[in-house]
């Protein structure tokens, strides 16, 4: 049965460097250039496009079949497309010059093919080469560095709809050679693809990284790039035990502060409806959100109640920011911004909800204990204090976000790691807290909620 009235699967399986494949043969651009071709013919619905692994013809790539015919195209190359879209698909005649004719020699040299990558399988295994999955996660940094260079920089915003080497050097003063670099790497990562000498964006980082997009995420991705700063003393922290190069957030600059709070803002926007509906915007008139960032969690408890007001508590340089979020919510008459150090004092009185979300990762055992006990104080009795973080199980090896989390504040704060749900419970009982409880969200974070019973 094919529902559809063809079905292409392209190959574009990548191999060990230096193995031939239809990945480093170009499958990237016959795949762009197909649906850019099936799309623009109003094909989109009769012919299905699917991206699959080795068709065994590895040094003929890029190779694609097309069902129910059967057809094998082999060695094709993006200015073949159009003439297969309208030739194959819109007049059924295939294109003889690309198809292979000879079912017998393909058999052939497919089950040639596998007994190769067999042997050489065996040999790499025999001498001990390094497998290629962990050699990638070895090497991962340097895609993740091009990537945020490219975000540095502002490239794809300069790439804009195509520009070549030189004209996006010119665009960003950079080096031109330096730049082509780049652009090339970040076409063979699939963000770009080259046409011709001309770059043109992706059509996922002309969506994500792109001035102008609506969902355009690289102010919030640029945390990430200044992250990957602290990442480098990795070594040194793990030796020292702390961070080595630890500026708290209140002496960093006015761009550090502004990527950290967008990219906190893009995390909550999305996780808000979550929480709120795990935890329940009713019976609250009087919230206190402890280092409340950007308000999103707050304006969304506000928005879901009409009668509840909410308090966010965040360092003198984040209430600008969280008052441009309130303002943009026209929220300003029930969620108010006050500076202040959550790390010391008291944080106020007779709320029925206080939320610390993101904000015990980056203390201590004993800081989130001391946090706790105020936390508790600031609560009307039958209110509840609920923590959102990143939860470890208990021994404190998955989920894998978690555990590498701990290392990101191990590189930033001077305490701070991510914890597991029996510390988090055993803090909530020492401060007090009765009925403690976890409760799980889809994603990467989880809530702990314990009540104060008088
Ligand atoms: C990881 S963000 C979490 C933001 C928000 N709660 C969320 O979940 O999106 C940590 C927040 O704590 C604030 N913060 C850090 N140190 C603080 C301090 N000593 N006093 C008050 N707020 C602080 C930061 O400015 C930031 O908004």
């Amino acid at each position: 049965m094919e529902p559809f009235r063809f079905h292409v699967f392209v190959c574009d399986q990548e191999k060990p460097e230096g193995v031939p494949c239809c990945a480093a043969r170009g499958s990237g651009q016959i795949l762009e250039a197909l649906r850019r071709e099936v799309n623009a013919r109003g094909l989109e619905d009769e012919v299905q496009v699917t991206v699959c692994g080795s068709l065994g013809l590895c040094e003929h790539g890029p190779n694609l079949i097309v069902y129910p015919e059967g057809i094998w195209y082999s060695g094709v190359t993006p200015a073949d497309v159009p003439e297969i879209v309208r030739s194959h698909f819109q007049e059924d005649t295939p294109v003889e010059r690309l198809a292979r004719t000879d079912p017998a020699g393909l058999r052939a040299e497919i089950l040639t093919n596998r007994q190769k990558m067999f042997a050489a399988r065996r040999a790499r295994e025999a001498a001990g080469v390094l497998p290629d999955d962990l050699n990638d996660r070895i090497r991962g940094f340097q895609e993740s560095r091009a990537v945020l260079t490219g975000l540095e920089l502002d490239l794809f915003t300069a790439v804009g709809d195509g520009a070549g080497a030189e004209e996006v050097a010119a665009r960003l003063d950079t080096h031109p050679r330096a730049t082509e670099m780049l652009l090339n790497a970040l076409a063979s990562l699939r963000l770009l693809v080259k046409r011709d000498g001309v770059f043109h964006n992706s059509p996922a980082a002309a969506r994500y990284f792109t001035a102008g997009s609506r969902d355009n995420a690289r102010p919030a991705l640029l945390h990430t790039a200044h992250l990957w700063h602290r990442w480098s003393t990795l070594t040194d922290c793990v030796r020292a035990g702390t961070a080595v190069a630890h500026d708290e957030i209140a002496g960093r600059g006015q761009d550090w502060t502004e990527a950290f709070i967008a990219a906190m803002h893009r995390n909550a926007s999305e996780r808000a409806p979550l929480v709120v509906r795990a935890v329940g915007a009713e019976n609250i008139r009087r919230m206190l959100d402890v280092g409340g960032g950007s308000g999103a969690y707050s304006i969304a408890f506000a928005q879901a109640n009409s009668g509840l007001r909410a308090d966010i508590l965040d360092l003198p340089a984040v209430e600008p920011i969280a008052r441009r979020h309130i303002q943009e919510a026209e929220m300003g008459d029930r969620v108010q911004v006050r500076g202040g150090d959550l790390r010391t004092g008291r944080l106020g009185e007779g709320y029925d909800l206080v939320f610390v979300s993101a904000i015990c990762h980056m203390l201590s055992p004993e800081e989130n204990l001391d946090l706790l006990r105020r936390c508790r104080e600031a609560l009307v009795p039958g209110g509840r204090v609920v923590i959102q973080d990143f939860i470890l199980e208990a021994d404190k090896t998955a989920p894998r976000f978690a555990a590498l989390f701990a290392l990101n504040m191990l590189v930033g704060t001077r305490g701070g790691s991510s914890y597991s749900e029996p510390e988090y419970s055993g803090w909530l009982g020492e401060a007090g807290f009765r009925e403690i409880r976890r409760a799980r969200l889809p994603g990467i974070t989880g809530l702990m909620i314990g009540l104060r019973s008088r």
